[in-house]
């Protein structure tokens, strides 16, 4: 009897990302990172995102083998195989079918597995929050976007009030936006997330977002995937509405300084390594990567703007070009056949981390995702931004005008703007750049140090998850 009631209660967190790259990255970490404490943890994948996770990561079955505590589990995200949205620019329409029919299968899940905590991507919002309270066990949101964005979020809504919103128009791109405390005349209308622009074509809109965010108010506790540091202003704003609050990134540096040996990449494509020697071959913080992260799409125009400006600079260049990227194979052909071994070359998909703190990396020209940006911070790496859509438009403000280690190409798309920049960051002003991004890069790395403030909050939540379980 004592045996099953201490079952019953022993914590068991279940894990629910979104499934996107930039997501189940960052959430998988957390999962990895607890079952080391040796909490019981439930990974829950769509059918279609842990296809992809067996069918690109050979080193899967060796992980799960290794945390005999953390389990895999999978849902369906109601959409059939042959006419997928994927987990790209239609990934709104999968969190929307999670969102209306998920409900019922989480329920089986807590209620078999005797779950005593839920961490929730909280892009799903409400999903669970009828479901913590029926069985009363704590949920958690973890948003896995920069704390500047989700604050520009929680903001929207008294920006609207005073006028600040909507945006006017493409003239209107440059007002500076005031009420936002914590950052009071920073962004300019065309720093706000992209979904604050009325052209987006997004499926996802600004009300959507903003209330996600909100519903967030009803989670026991809040996790961003910061550090203290990095975001004190933003977070002490944050904590007036959300007082429990863990901030544990980078993650997966608290994750690297645990372990010491490397990590599962989660990769949703075929990694390729044909670089590695090349790289091995260039010298010192030589060479310019580029990558525009899981989903970017790019248009003709912009790959030949990007492709020339790079020729052109003074710098060699390793450019991540995803299979689904560009829509025309042709560009691609012409790209490889047009860059001579000495410049540059291009290749699908690599271990990013890897190739970060690869000591031939000078600079990152980036969509300034959430992830590709911390990776880069902990590498101490200064970027380029050229931002996409989401939280992209603020993370590049910030790394040019708060933390001052890159620069912003936001809106522009221009061979000479381009050269511009990459010799800017590489070669001009590089001792500027690397002397801010080694400065930021110590304080990540001292955040997730025992005593850092990452590492502490980690301690902080796994004490919360097991006292609040029994
Ligand atoms: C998007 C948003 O950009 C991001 O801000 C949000 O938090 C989640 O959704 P994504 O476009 O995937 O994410 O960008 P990012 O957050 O940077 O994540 C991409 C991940 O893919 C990174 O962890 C990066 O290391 C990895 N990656 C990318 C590779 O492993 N190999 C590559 O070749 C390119």
């Amino acid at each position: 009897m004592e045996t099953l009631s201490k079952e019953k209660f022993s914590p068991h967190v279940l894990i629910f990302p979104c499934p996107a790259q930039g997501h189940v990255n960052s959430m998988l970490k957390l999962a990895e990172l607890l079952a080391i404490q040796n909490l019981h943890v439930t990974f829950l994948n769509t059918e279609y995102i842990h296809k992809r996770l067996i069918r690109f990561n050979d080193d899967i079955q060796a992980f799960s083998e290794c945390y005999p505590m953390l389990e895999f589990k999978t849902i369906s995200d109601f959409h059939n195989e042959e006419e997928h949205p994927g987990f790209g620019e239609r990934i709104g329409d999968v969190i929307e079918s999670l969102s209306l029919y998920g409900k019922p299968f989480l329920r089986d899940i807590i209620v078999s597995e005797k779950i005593t905590c839920i961490i929730l991507d909280g892009i799903f919002g409400d999903l669970a929050t009828d479901l913590a309270s029926e069985f009363g066990i704590q949920l958690i949101h973890f948003r896995t976007i920069s704390a500047c964005c989700f604050w520009a979020y929680i903001c929207v809504p008294k920006l609207l009030e005073c006028n600040e919103l909507p945006i006017r128009g493409e003239e209107d791109m440059d007002r500076i936006i005031r009420n936002m405390p914590g950052m009071e005349n920073l962004l300019r209308c065309r720093d706000l997330p992209s979904f604050c622009r009325e052209n987006q074509k997004n499926p996802i809109t600004l009300d959507y977002v903003v209330l996600r965010s909100q519903q967030s108010l009803k989670a026991n506790a809040l996790i961003l995937n910061t550090f203290e540091d990095l975001d004190f202003s933003i977070l002490s704003q944050i904590r007036l509405h959300f007082p429990k609050l863990y901030t544990l990134g980078p993650l997966h540096h608290l994750l690297n300084a645990t372990k010491k040996t490397s990590s599962f990449k989660s990769n949703f494509f075929k990694v390729d390594r044909t670089w590695m020697s090349w790289l091995d071959s260039q010298p010192l913080k030589s060479v310019m990567y580029v990558s525009f992260g899981s989903t970017t799409p790019m248009k003709r125009q912009e790959v030949i703007e990007i492709w020339h400006g790079l020729l052109n600079s003074k710098t060699q260049f390793l450019w991540v070009i995803r299979p689904n990227m560009v829509q025309e194979k042709g560009l691609l052909k012409m790209l490889e056949e047009g860059t001579s071994k000495e410049k540059g070359l291009t290749v699908e998909w690599v271990p990013q981390d890897e190739v970060l703190a690869h000591k031939a990396i000078g600079a990152f020209l980036t969509h300034s995702g959430w992830n590709s940006t911390l990776e880069s911070i902990v590498c101490g790496v200064p970027m380029i931004c050229w931002p996409y859509f989401a939280d992209q438009q603020v993370n590049s403000r910030f790394v040019s005008e708060v933390w001052k280690i890159g620069l912003d190409m936001k809106d522009v798309c221009d061979r000479n703007v381009v050269e511009k920049m990459v010799n800017d960051v590489m070669v001009d002003r590089k001792d500027e750049f690397l002397g801010s991004s080694m400065k930021m890069a110590e304080l990540a790395s001292k955040s997730v140090s025992p005593s850092g403030s990452s590492y502490n909050n980690f301690h902080d939540l796994i004490q919360f998850i097991k006292l609040t379980a029994l």
